[in-house]
């Protein structure tokens, strides 16, 4: 509760000062490409032609375009708080046709390994649950929780119960359709757990795994899917395998750089499947 106070906060801040936004003039609707640091959106930016730059309080914009066509890439920082806002003042300012959230991710599954890709069909925040009771003394078992539907914190979907929030289709497919682009490993459909902490405990990834079946953890995807969700602006999750605690392979952030290469091969295809 104290999050999404804050997350308000700096939204009215900056909405309801609309003025003091900046201005972005295009003749097609950009699409949003992000990714929370440098590692994870400077191949972008530098794929952009006719680029300018725009800042929005501490949030970065790259404008420019792709193939031709309009792309705003957006370096949202780290975690949950962040992406949603930048998020949020992005398709204020910018007005997307389509969000793109990608990066690096930590396994949980043992199938993948680093340099696989996760194209999510879905992610939910793993942040977001109720514990089952336990007594003074009893000790906390980490498996006693379930889950919170989106609509514990919001009533804007008439009712209907949704912890997964799901990829857009379209975007989906144009990314499958260019899996044979990426050779730094297995390009597989998962779901991505999106949380404000970094999870290092074998028997707690595997619970998560096991129970609602994550294929890797982040801080930043979710956050982003409610806010296009509540904006109607269809969205896809993106993430690089860059460490795993079940492989035993450490943190290559490095690896953000191969991510943003196949995510530009991701964008041609969907603009060529708009333009057809
Ligand atoms: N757990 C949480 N976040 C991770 N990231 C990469 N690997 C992990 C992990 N195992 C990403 C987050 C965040 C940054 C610290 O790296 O999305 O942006």
């Amino acid at each position: 509760m104290k999050k999404t106070a804050i997350i308000l906060a700096v939204l009215l801040c900056f909405v309801n000062c609309a003025e003091s936004l900046p201005t972005y003039e295009s003749d097609l609707p950009p699409i949003l490409i992000q990714g929370a640091m440098k590692i994870e959106t400077d191949i972008l930016i530098s794929a952009l032609e006719d680029s300018h730059d725009v800042t929005i309080a501490h949030w970065h914009y790259a404008a420019g375009k792709i193939g031709g066509y309009p792309v705003v890439i957006s370096v949202t920082r780290c975690e949950g708080v962040n992406a949603s806002v930048s998020t949020a003042l992005a398709i204020e300012t910018f007005k997307p046709c389509a969000v793109i959230n990608q990066g690096t991710a930590g396994g949980h599954d043992p199938e993948l390994r680093r340099g696989d890709i996760v194209i999510a069909s879905d992610c939910f925040n793993a942040s977001a649950w109720k514990a089952l009771p336990s007594a003074k003394g009893e000790g906390v078992n980490y498996r006693d929780i379930n889950l919170l539907d989106v609509n514990f914190y919001d009533e804007y979907e008439n009712g209907e119960e949704i912890t997964f929030l799901p990829a857009d289709e379209k975007l989906k497919a144009s990314a499958l359709a260019v899996k044979g682009k990426y050779s730094g490993g297995k390009i597989v459909e998962g779901r991505i757990a999106t949380y404000d902490s970094w999870e290092n405990r074998v028997d707690n990834i595997l619970f998560l795994h096991e129970k609602f079946g994550s294929s890797c953890e982040e801080m930043e995807t979710f956050t982003v899917a409610k806010v296009c969700r509540v904006y109607g602006v269809p969205f896809l999750g993106v993430r690089i395998i860059s460490n795993s605690a079940l492989t035993g392979e450490g943190f290559i952030p490095e690896l953000g750089h191969d991510c943003q290469a196949f995510v530009i091969e991701i964008v041609k295809n969907y603009i060529k499947e708009m333009n057809r």
